[in-house]
């Protein structure tokens, strides 16, 4: 096994964010900036992981739990005085022992990308090795210097970077891996000569280039895996291309989006072949969503809930940790909370389960082939029975549960008569 551990720089306050909250807690979808470059890190088959901690070191260490080890970086001095913090942990003493660092701000960089910089590495006898891109627009990255034969000899910010070097469009993705020993000794020789008077990580390639140790870079031609995360305007942008790729891994498996431009989906949802989703949709965290499903325009399937194969969610109907069961049909204008719809069943128009007393979020079932009318209320905890049928604006009260093959009516609804098995138009 090679010996390789991972230190994630993520001690800035993120000013430009105007934020009590410190910069890589912010989320990327549903889980914080530093969550996904964990994840990556991890992915890329690095299980050994430090954090560099510094603003708000408590907030952070929290969201870390046992993923990683917090180290905390005293004073802001920059990204070199950052790593400098590691500088004594025992497994990194090792003659080979070689250090991936990345950024906290930098969530989109793919595991496959991290796993490719570390395989070059390797192949080469070098130092470092770098990611870098070309891009039309290098505005706010360190620009790469390389010599007229392609020989990366500086990193330049671009505070410190003359006319010429800031049209350069070869930029400084911000992920590193470099030989240990090396690394450390070199950082000692880092000055904060700089406008900002930091200790800056990327001025260790040109004080290696001076010892004769070599550099390289992997040019990453995907551009959209290089972006930091400065501001709330950088985290729009960097939502949108991961979206885009949620979205794309969707499609692919089989699911017709009809309009990505306004569906909004989880990077941790799963949804079966042939299911439709209409435009205006947003499906959250943890749903599970069944083949030949039919969802939205304007649904929202919220935290937790399941959708079952064939059923279909209408318009502006919200499923809040709730299950609809095999060819269920939600339609049209429903709050669904706490719910447990079986197979079949019919839910009317404007149906509500006021699943809140104020107090406590209670449960609701709802058994095979029930029919609820159009406008019901059903007040939780309640049980409506098998092939249970309500009137319209019927409103089922706590605990008054309804029997197997029973229609209710009014308010509050009571028994109106026995039926025998209802033939819902959903039942097949
Ligand atoms: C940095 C790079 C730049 C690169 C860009 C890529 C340096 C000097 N510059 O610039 O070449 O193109 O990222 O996105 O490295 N941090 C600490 N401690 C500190 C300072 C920073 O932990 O003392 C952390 C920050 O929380 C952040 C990361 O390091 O997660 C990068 O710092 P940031 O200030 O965002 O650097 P950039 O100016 O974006
Ligand atoms: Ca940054």
């Amino acid at each position: 096994m090679k010996n390789i551990n991972a230190v994630i720089l993520a001690a800035g306050e993120g000013t430009r964010m105007n934020s009590k909250v410190p910069k890589i807690l912010h989320k990327l979808g549903s889980t914080p900036m530093l969550g996904h470059v964990m994840e990556n890190v991890q992915a890329a088959g690095i299980k050994n992981i430090f954090i560099i901690t510094g603003y708000k070191s408590e907030m952070v260490e929290k969201y870390v739990g046992d993923t990683a080890k917090c180290i905390q970086q005293k004073e802001l001095l920059g990204t070199a005085d950052a790593v400098w913090q590691i500088r004594n942990e025992a497994v990194l003493k090792g003659k080979d022992a070689r250090l991936l660092i990345i950024y906290g701000d930098t969530p989109l960089i793919q595991a496959a990308t991290i796993k490719g910089l570390i395989k070059k590495h390797y192949s080469e006898s070098v130092t470092g090795t770098l990611l870098s891109v070309n891009t039309k627009d290098p505005t706010g990255y360190g620009r790469i210097v390389r010599t007229d034969g392609g020989k990366v000899v500086k990193i330049v910010e671009e505070h410190e970077a003359s006319v010429y070097e800031r049209a350069i469009e070869e930029i400084n993705v911000g992920v590193y891996v470099f030989e240990v020993n090396k690394l450390f000794e070199a950082i000692k020789k880092i000055r904060p000569n700089n406008r900002k008077k930091e200790y800056y990580l990327t001025d260790v390639v040109q004080v290696l280039n001076k010892d004769n140790e070599s550099v390289n870079a992997m040019e990453i031609q995907n551009h959209n895996e290089m972006l930091g995360v400065n501001s709330r305007f950088s985290l729009a942008q960097a939502y949108e291309i991961f979206r885009m790729r949620i979205l794309d891994r969707i499609i692919a498996s089989g699911v017709t989006v009809l309009d990505p431009k306004t569906t909004f989906i989880d990077e941790k949802v799963t949804i079966g072949k042939d299911s439709i989703i209409y435009p205006f949709t947003v499906i959250e965290r943890d749903v599970v969503i069944g083949e030949n499903c039919s969802i939205g325009p304007f649904a929202r399937i919220r935290s937790k809930s399941k959708v079952a194969n064939g059923a279909a969610i209408g318009n502006f109907v919200e499923l809040n940790r709730s299950e609809a069961g095999e060819n269920s049909r939600i339609k049209h204008q429903s709050y669904i909370g706490d719910t447990k719809i079986g197979k079949s069943v019919n839910v009317g128009a404007g149906t509500i389960v006021a699943n809140y007393d104020g107090k406590n979020k209670n449960k609701t079932i709802i058994k095979d082939g029930a029919f609820i009318g159009s406008g019901t209320i059903l007040v939780a905890p309640v049980v409506m029975g098998k092939n249970a049928v309500t009137g319209a604006g019927a409103v089922v009260t706590k605990n008054k549960n309804i029997p197997d093959n029973t229609v209710v009516v009014g308010i509050p609804a009571r028994v109106l008569r026995k039926t025998i098995k209802v033939k819902s138009k959903t039942d097949k």
